[in-house]
């Protein structure tokens, strides 16, 4: 199995690189159709990404995740089985904050979360604390830092994080404000976004993420992202800080702030951290 495995490995390296360019050329304009919605959203002074009528969505959602959906309508009672209830579970993840307090974080927190959540390890081959397929780390993190959020930091703006050399490259000077503009307009969510210390963008690497794996590579980093923000959520709760994993974004925007292509680099998720009771 694992020789099968190696021997396709293999074939796969050997497959022409017009298939690869296909299969870029393709998820690029997928993204740049998505790209030219989100500014004609834009545009207009409600944005309603999903475009379907509010009551009709919400019936629909509750029909989908009111009870478990049974995909096979012919299965078997004889091949249903129920599990019995162990009433208590070993880890019970705390739920995701809702606001954060006004509060500075302290610099050495800020480090220490970077350090624990996806600084590579010089020791240990440049290991990671999270996996990725094929060790291609084709997720790029940027981070919305600001001088009234973390204790002697002196800069604004948007950071991108090198995990090899653990450092900071400041890639763009914005103030709060600038960075605002990237998050849906909602009143309610006022009481997190303002609050929050950092904002994390994990952002894909198209270059990186089809290199190895064609299209499967780009299903791979999705699932790197969500490694990431596991594992950024896990040191959060260690450093007595708390998170919630945000989709509330223009992509579009980010782009725009970080000064990068939308075609190469595709934010597909933001993460806020913060103090939060
Ligand atoms: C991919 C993803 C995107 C999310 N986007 C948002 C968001 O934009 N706004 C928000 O309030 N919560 C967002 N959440 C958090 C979920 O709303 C939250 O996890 C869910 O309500 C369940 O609550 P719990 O985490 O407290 O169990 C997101 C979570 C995930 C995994």
């Amino acid at each position: 199995m694992v020789k099968e495995f190696y021997l396709n490995r293999k074939l796969d390296h050997s497959i022409s690189s017009e298939l690869k360019q296909e299969a870029l050329l393709f998820i690029r304009k997928t993204v740049l159709a998505d790209f030219q919605l989100q500014e004609k959203i834009l545009s207009k002074p409600l944005p309603n990404y999903h475009n379907i009528p509010p009551k009709e969505f919400i019936s629909t959602l509750q029909e989908l995740i009111g009870s478990d959906l049974t995909l096979d309508k012919t299965i078997n009672s004889s091949d249903v089985i129920s599990l019995p209830d162990l009433g208590e579970v070993l880890h019970k993840r705390p739920p995701s904050a809702k606001v954060f307090e006004e509060e500075k974080l302290s610099f050495n927190t800020f480090n220490s979360l970077l350090t624990n959540s996806v600084k590579a390890d010089a020791k240990d081959n440049y290991r990671r604390p999270y996996p990725s397929a094929g060790m291609q780390y084709s997720v790029e993190i940027f981070l919305g830092l600001f001088e009234n959020k973390i204790q002697d930091f002196q800069r604004n703006g948007l950071f991108q994080y090198h995990p090899k050399s653990h450092q900071l490259h400041q890639i763009s000077e914005i103030s709060f404000e600038n960075l605002k503009t990237a998050f849906l307009n909602d009143p309610e969510d006022k009481a997190i976004l303002n609050n929050t210390n950092i904002y994390l963008f994990y952002c894909l690497n198209l270059n990186k993420a089809l290199y190895k794996y064609l299209h499967r590579g780009l299903f791979f980093s999705l699932m790197e992202v969500g490694s990431i923000y596991q594992q950024m959520e896990i040191t959060t709760r260690e450093l007595g800080l708390r998170s919630r994993v945000w989709g509330a974004f223009y992509p579009n925007i980010i782009n725009r702030l970080t000064c990068t292509h939308p075609t190469t680099i595709i934010p597909v998720m933001c993460q806020l951290i913060g103090h939060s009771k």
